[in-house]
């Protein structure tokens, strides 16, 4: 049985970057979780031209049930070795494009939360899960993003929702309370990741968390550009510099890496230090 890795929003550019680079560097099968059927699809055709054997599930990754759904075809087609949660939204509404804050973080942190946890008793020779964490939660001061309510996620994980879904609902306008849904989703994302790493580090799964940059892809937009141009290397990263980062997590190399945040962003993070200094 060949060794399986889901991603979800997999149709997406990061993720199809993914798939390749696992595919053909790791050898293994690719399931991409999306929610658009027909971007599975050419994905699926555009993988297999490339040499890569993967298969499409369309699930929601913010419904439990359906994130069920999605590993366990996933854990039929071969040994789960790999989860990496890459569905998300841009938090940027538009006249074509609407999107709620609940939206915006339900499928960050609850795609995350539902996909590692049924991935994880799946995982039964071990594994890695990758989050995705960003940038965004560098831009602000660390304690202003209801980093006391985290703890709640893993007692009572409805009721830590439904909080951060009041806090947002508070936090401003319509597009301040997107901007914070991503921001602050984001930054629990990190959290979890430690959390998580610790509850199945001894079931031989490592947990990490990769902080893109500004990467080329439909999410990019003018704010992120100007993010890029003052970042330590002056430019957007490309979904391969990204896939190169997941495929390595995901191999044997990096064995003795779990609970961590590692931006790959081209110093964005470090530029924005540095004018603070
Ligand atoms: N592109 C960047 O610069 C950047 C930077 C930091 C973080 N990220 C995050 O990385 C991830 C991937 O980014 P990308 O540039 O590939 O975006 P993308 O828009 O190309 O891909 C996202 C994919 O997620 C899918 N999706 C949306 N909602 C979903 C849901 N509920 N369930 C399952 N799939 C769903 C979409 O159909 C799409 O295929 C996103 O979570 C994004 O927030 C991106």
């Amino acid at each position: 049985m060949s060794n399986v890795c889901i991603i979800t929003g997999g149709a997406g550019s990061m993720g199809l970057g993914a798939a390749e680079a696992i595919g053909k560097e790791l050898g293994m099968k690719i399931v991409l979780g999306d929610i658009s059927e027909e971007a599975i699809d050419k994905g699926v055709a555009k993988l297999a031209e490339a040499g890569v054997e993967a298969d499409g599930f369309v699930a929601d990754a913010r419904n439990q049930e359906e994130a069920a759904q999605l590993v366990a075809y996933a854990a039929k087609t071969g040994t789960l070795k790999g989860l990496i949660n890459l569905a998300g939204i841009s938090p940027k509404g538009g006249p074509d494009y609407h999107v709620s804050y609940k939206l915006v973080f339900d499928i960050a942190v609850c795609g995350t939360v539902f996909c590692s946890q049924e991935a994880a008793k799946a995982m039964t020779e071990g594994g890695c899960i990758i989050n995705i964490s960003s940038t965004s939660p560098f831009l602000v001061p660390a304690g202003t993003m209801q980093e006391d309510l985290y703890p709640l996620a893993a007692e009572d994980f409805s009721g830590f929702l439904d909080k951060m879904h009041a806090a947002l609902a508070a936090s401003g306008d319509e597009q301040t309370a997107r901007n914070y849904a991503y921001m602050w989703g984001r930054r629990f994302i990190i959290w979890y990741t430690e959390w998580l790493a610790c509850q199945v580090g001894k079931q031989n799964i490592r947990v990490v968390s990769i902080g893109p940059g500004v990467v080329d892809g439909p999410m990019v937009e003018e704010s992120g550009l100007n993010l890029a141009r003052m970042s330590a290397i002056g430019r957007t990263g490309r979904p391969e510099e990204l896939a190169a980062v997941y495929a390595f997590m995901l191999s044997d190399k990096a064995s003795y890496i779990s609970g961590t945040n590692l931006m790959v962003d081209g110093g964005i993070v470090a530029a924005i230090h540095n004018i603070k200094r």
